[in-house]
């Protein structure tokens, strides 16, 4: 299946899940809130997990929970993401905010419990041994905490008002946090369900992850909000620190592409098996939104 047509594939069988775990939780407006915030997205993350296990041996039914748990993670983000007290934006996925369609209150609940529905999905039995349950656990605490993207997020706020420009070092520590850590556990997934050596696909992702956020300004800066789903022209305005603001446009974009090109070269281990998540590596800085 083309990577395209497996992308779509596997974000319906994520909704799904996530549709399945939530199915018995009521309809409180915190419910109501995380079901509206865990809907669309292009499900990067999960199929990641997905498509790294498949390549490794490991079927969708071994790893849609864990697939599951990473958007449920990457959820909850952009919801306290979009607040007031740190982006402060109003669109998201083409559609109102949490905070803007309910209150700031649910905003934050409905992120909390994403967070730990994120978890939740991880114990499932499907996913294998208890050990590799708890490697994915662990995984996943790692990645989102205080040294992963809560790191990321608290250096992308803070540079807001430094007193000077970040370095480019200083935007590539920001940035491993606030996106990448998340993105280089969703492919180190697949290889903790097969057992298998993490190393080639953490090379792979840690590049992909980077790459991904610098596309991710670039759009700030081109994109157009009809097709992001979210507002554009805001990262300047707000003083964030990205590759854009220190490098320009086109040495990021060049940056993006070189990024690009180590993440496929990190796969040259798996050979043809490799080609979806190639191909997911070049979408990553072709995507409009
Ligand atoms: C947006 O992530 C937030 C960043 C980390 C840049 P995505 O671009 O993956 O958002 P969705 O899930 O497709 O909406
Ligand atoms: C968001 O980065 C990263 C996380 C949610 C962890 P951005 O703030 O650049 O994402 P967008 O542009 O709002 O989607
Ligand atoms: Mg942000
Ligand atoms: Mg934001
Ligand atoms: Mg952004």
């Amino acid at each position: 299946m083309s990577f395209s047509a497996q992308l779509a594939a596997d974000a319906l069988a994520i909704q799904a899940r996530l549709d399945a775990a939530m199915a018995g939780f009521g309809d409180t407006p915190v419910v109501q809130a995380m079901r509206y915030a865990a809907n669309g997205g292009k499900r990067l993350r999960g199929f990641l997990v997905l498509e790294s296990a498949r390549m490794l041996g490991v079927g969708p039914a071994h790893a849609i929970s864990a697939a599951a748990a990473v958007e449920a993670l990457h959820a909850y983000s952009l919801v306290h993401d979009d607040m007031p007290c740190m982006d402060d934006d109003a669109l998201r996925r083409g559609l109102p905010t949490v905070h803007v369609k309910w209150d700031e209150a649910t905003a934050v609940l409905a992120g909390d419990a994403l967070q730990t529905l994120a978890f939740e999905l991880l114990t499932d039995p499907t996913l294998g041994s208890g050990d590799r349950r708890i490697a994915l656990v662990a995984g996943l605490a790692q990645a989102s905490g205080a040294q992963g993207m809560v790191l990321g997020q608290a250096l992308d706020i803070a540079a807001e008002t430094a007193p000077r420009p970040l370095t480019l070092e200083e935007i590539t520590a920001l940035q491993a946090g606030k996106t990448g850590a998340l993105i280089r556990f969703s492919a180190e997934a697949g290889a903790i369900l097969a057992g298998a050596d993490p190393a080639p696909l953490r090379r792979y992702a840690t590049a992909l992850g980077l790459a991904f956020q610098i596309w991710d300004d670039v759009l700030d800066v081109t994109g157009d909000a009809a097709l992001t789903g979210k507002a554009v022209g805001k990262d300047a305005a707000a003083g964030k620190a990205t590759f854009v603001s220190l490098l320009g446009l086109d040495a990021a974009k060049t940056r993006a592409r070189s990024l690009i090109d180590e993440a496929e070269a990190a796969l040259s281990v798996y050979g043809p098996a490799a080609g979806n998540l190639i191909d997911c590596a070049r979408f990553v800085i072709a995507r409009e939104n």
